[in-house]
Formats: structure tokens, C-alpha cells, sequence
């Protein structure tokens, strides 16, 4: 393997420390496309396919490379679960342990990572854990947490952005009674909203700035795109600003931000009468306690967000149009809903303030944060690029060994905005109680949060990391250990 200082030697140029930004909001760099842009709000939104457990819990999957009609007339190239983008929706229970048997038609190494999984280490899908080309091996998902959307992608260290920009993402939706018993909207009326953006060469192939397009030598972006790329389509399931019919009814929306470094801010346009559109129910780690009334939904990379929208509020033949206040042109509208029949609508009403849930509060002080990591851009030696307290990513290296039960308070601290995810411990925000259970946090430039943690029972080796995936394959990443 070449070493990370030679590759990422020279890798953050004078531009990037100049602060190229793009869109509001944003640190990565805006690529443009170069093929002709559908109009917005014409192509059909769609779901994925549903992938459930058969007989022991087992579970098929297969990446290959495939083409995808991602813009009208144009065929992308893509590397996909079972061939699509996104992959299949896996539907599981919770208690009941699910055997992934993933098998790899790619021609490069890929890693699954189950994001918001509680998952022992030996199938956490540590970035070093490779299934090479041709290769089979099972990941075995214990479920035993809450109802939540996951959501499943490549971790391979290194190469996470370019192998989740072509393609290879897909949601888990793990159900529990408890959020059964809520009478929420389902089957047409429960959509899953996977958000990314992306840019296209002429003929329709995906373009990233990628420091060697094979994926196999230089890992990392060109230098103006240290900082994160960001495309000018959003896509929505894959569809470019898609649209979407409805009846005039509760429904419920399970929005993940997929992007490799761009944060949206959604916002119904027009609000409906009385504002607060978004009734906000779940997070990262599924149900909120209460039930909380937004007219937007901030999203950073890797963060979900569960939302009830009540369409009954607007009147029959209403457009009712996603907005994202965070992008600017093409960027600032995400996909829009058609309110085309009326509807009876059997699920529960839920509004500001509805109890969803009980979410018990870990104890922590906070007078005794008892790790620190400090996020930022910098250079050590030859490396330059992305560093934890310090330290570019060394996966043979743990930053902290933790006993398994124990609850600790982790600050994060921040040069710019960095999307902070950990893996196998679902954490609450110090002083937040309403906030739920996280798995990723969306910080803000010098910003300094604590998250209490408890570490469940699983010893052995995981990650903490921005999800901003250029900053991840940048290494800004640091490696933990339950003992
Ligand atoms: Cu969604 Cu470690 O990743
Ligand atoms: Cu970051």
C-alpha cells in the first residue's frame, strides 16, 4: 500500500486556505455539470425496492457495476447494491438478527458499513476490513435497538466518497411495536427521501475530482475540492429534482442526506396555512420523545431526519415544492409534491408536542468531558489534509480505549463544519435533551459540543469520523476500542 503521506503530500493547495466556497452554508466546492440538466419537478420520484429477510434472517446482496437513466435520455455508469442506486430498502424487526450476505462484483475492494447500527466489530465494517473483487462475506446485524432509518454504504478507507458518489447506498428501516402502536403513516403514505448531489460530464457519466479516477492508487480529491464536493443536481432516490403525487393526507417522510459534503435546509413552499409544516418525529436513532412542529429540516451528510407532513392542510391541485435554503439556482429546490385527490387519512394525528416516546436520559456532568477531539485542517510532516487532535486517520492506532457499559462525555471541537459521526453508540447532545438519540451531528465552525455516549457491549475495534467523505477519505478519522 502507498502511504498516506506520500498521496495526500501536496493535497491542500493555496486555493483551498483562500476559502473557495460555493453555495451558503457550505465548505465543499461546487463542480458544474456539463450535460444538459433536466427541468425541474418533470421526472417521477420512485422507491426503491423493499429487500426483507428471508428464512434465518438472511439477506442477498450483490454490488456490481450497472447503468442507471439517473438524467432523461442519458446512461450513467454507476456501482450499486444489486446494480441500482439506491439499493434495495432493507426492511427488518427489531430483536430479530439478520444475516447480510454481500458479495462483490466490483473491480475494487468496498466495505458495508451499517450506519446507526449497533453491530459487533467483526461486521461493523471497519475501513480496513476489505472484501476484495469476487469475494462473499457475511455481516451479521444483531438489531437489538429501536425502530430508526439506517442507512447501509461503503467504507472502504480512502475511497468512501467516490464509491458512495457512483452509487453504493441504500436505507434500512429497522420496526419496533412501539412504533407500531403509533398508527403512522404507511405504505404509500411512508416514503424514504435519500438526498444527493451530484455532477455529470457531458454524456451523462458521473464527474468527481477525484485524484485518480480508477480507485485504486491515489485516494483524495484535487486540490481545490479538499474541502467537499458538492454537484448542481440534487437527486432524490436517484431522481434528479423528481415529483411526486399525493393524496391531500398525513404522510411520512424518512429523509437522509447522502450527500458527500453538501447540508440542506428544507422548506415547504408554500408553507401550508399556519406554517409549521414538518412535524418532525424521529432522528438518526429513531422516535423523538415528543413530536416537535419545524418549517424547515436542517440536514447534514449522514444525519435523517423523520417527518410527518400533513398535505390534508392544502387544497386539492396544490404544487407544494421542497425547497433547500442552503443551495443557490438548481441547488435551492429539492423535489415537490403534487396534492392531486382528496383523501381519508386512518393515521393518528400528530402535531407539536404528541408524546412518540420514552427516551431515557443518560447522566453525565458537565464538568468532566473526558475526551476531547478537535477537528481541523492542518499539516503534519508530509500530510496535509484533515486531522483529529492533531492525528491523520492510523487504523492500527486506537485514540481511546473505552470499557464496555460505561458512559462518557465526549467534546468535539471544531475549526469549520464537520458532520461528527460514531460508529456503534448511539449519543445525546449535552443540554438537549429534546435533540433524541444521534449518530451523526452536524457542528458548526468553532463550534464545541458534547455528546454523552454509552458504549454497549461490544468490545473491539470501530471509528469515529467526519462524514463529510472527503474529509473521511482525507483522513479525518480516528479509531476506538471497547474493552
Ligand atoms: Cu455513514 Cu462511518 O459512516
Ligand atoms: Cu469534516
Amino acid at each position: 500500500m502507498i502511504s498516506r503521506r506520500r498521496f495526500l503530500g501536496g493535497a491542500l493547495g493555496a486555493g483551498v486556505l483562500a476559502g473557495c466556497s460555493s453555495d451558503p452554508g457550505q465548505g465543499g466546492q461546487l463542480l458544474r455539470s456539463k450535460a444538459s440538466l433536466p427541468e425541474p419537478f418533470q421526472v417521477p420520484l420512485t422507491q426503491p425496492p423493499v429487500l426483507a429477510p428471508g428464512a434465518g434472517g438472511r439477506v442477498r446482496l450483490a454490488a456490481r457495476a450497472a447503468e442507471q437513466e439517473l438524467l432523461p435520455g442519458l446512461h450513467t455508469p454507476v456501482l450499486g447494491y444489486d446494480g441500482i442506486f439506491p439499493g434495495p430498502t432493507l426492511e427488518v424487526t427489531r430483536g430479530r438478527p439478520v444475516a447480510l450476505e454481500y458479495t462483490s462484483d466490483l473491480p475494487v475492494p468496498t466495505v458495508v458499513h451499517l450506519h446507526g447500527g449497533t453491530t459487533p466489530a467483526a461486521s461493523d465494517g471497519f475501513p480496513t476490513d476489505l472484501v476484495q473483487p469476487g469475494a462473499t462475506r457475511t455481516y451479521d446485524y444483531p438489531l437489538d435497538q429501536r425502530a430508526a432509518t439506517l442507512w447501509y454504504h461503503d467504507h472502504r478507507m480512502d475511497f468512501t466518497g467516490p464509491a458512495v458518489y457512483r452509487g453504493l447506498a441504500g436505507f434500512m428501516l429497522i420496526r419496533d411495536d412501539e412504533e407500531d402502536r403509533l398508527d403512522l403513516p404507511r405504505d404509500e403514505r411512508e416514503l424514504v427521501l435519500m438526498v444527493t448531489d451530484r455532477a455529470f460530464h457531458a454524456d451523462g457519466t458521473l464527474d468527481y475530482p477525484a485524484m485518480d479516477v480508477s480507485m485504486t492508487g491515489m485516494p483524495g480529491v484535487r486540490d481545490d475540492y479538499v474541502e467537499g464536493v458538492t454537484g448542481d443536481v440534487v437527486l432524490v432516490n436517484g431522481r434528479p429534482w423528481p415529483s411526486h403525487e399525493v393524496g391531500a393526507a398525513r404522510h411520512r417522510l424518512r429523509w437522509l442526506n447522502a450527500s458527500n459534503s453538501r447540508r440542506y435546509r428544507l422548506r415547504l413552499d408554500p408553507p401550508p396555512p399556519g406554517g409549521g409544516g414538518f412535524v418532525r418525529i424521529g432522528t438518526d436513532g429513531g422516535l423523538l420523545a415528543s413530536a416537535a412542529g419545524s418549517d424547515v429540516l436542517t440536514l447534514a451528510p449522514g444525519e435523517r431526519v423523520d417527518a410527518l407532513v400533513d398535505f390534508g392542510r392544502y387544497p386539492v391541485g396544490s404544487r407544494v415544492t421542497v425547497r433547500n435554503d442552503l443551495g443557490r439556482g438548481p441547488t435551492a429546490g429539492v423535489m415537490r409534491f403534487v396534492v392531486a385527490r382528496r383523501a381519508a387519512d386512518a393515521s393518528r394525528p400528530v402535531t407539536a408536542g404528541t408524546r412518540l416516546s420514552e427516551i431515557e436520559p443518560l447522566s453525565w456532568s458537565a464538568a468532566t468531558p473526558r475526551r476531547r477531539f478537535r477537528f481541523r485542517r492542518g499539516v503534519i510532516g508530509e500530510h496535509r489534509g484533515w486531522l483529529i487532535n492533531d492525528e491523520p486517520f492510523d487504523p492500527d492506532r486506537p485514540v481511546a480505549r473505552v470499557p464496555a457499559g460505561r458512559t462518557e462525555v465526549w467534546r468535539m471541537v471544531t475549526d469549520i463544519h464537520h458532520p461528527v459521526h460514531l460508529h456503534l453508540a448511539p449519543f445525546q447532545l449535552a443540554g438537549q435533551p429534546e435533540a433524541g438519540w444521534k449518530d451523526t451531528v452536524d457542528l458548526l465552525p468553532g463550534q464545541t459540543a458534547d455528546l454523552v455516549v454509552r458504549f454497549p457491549d461490544h468490545p473491539g475495534r470501530y471509528v469515529l469520523h467526519c462524514h463529510n467523505l472527503e474529509h473521511e477519505d482525507m483522513a479525518m478519522m480516528a479509531r476506538f476500542d471497547v474493552v
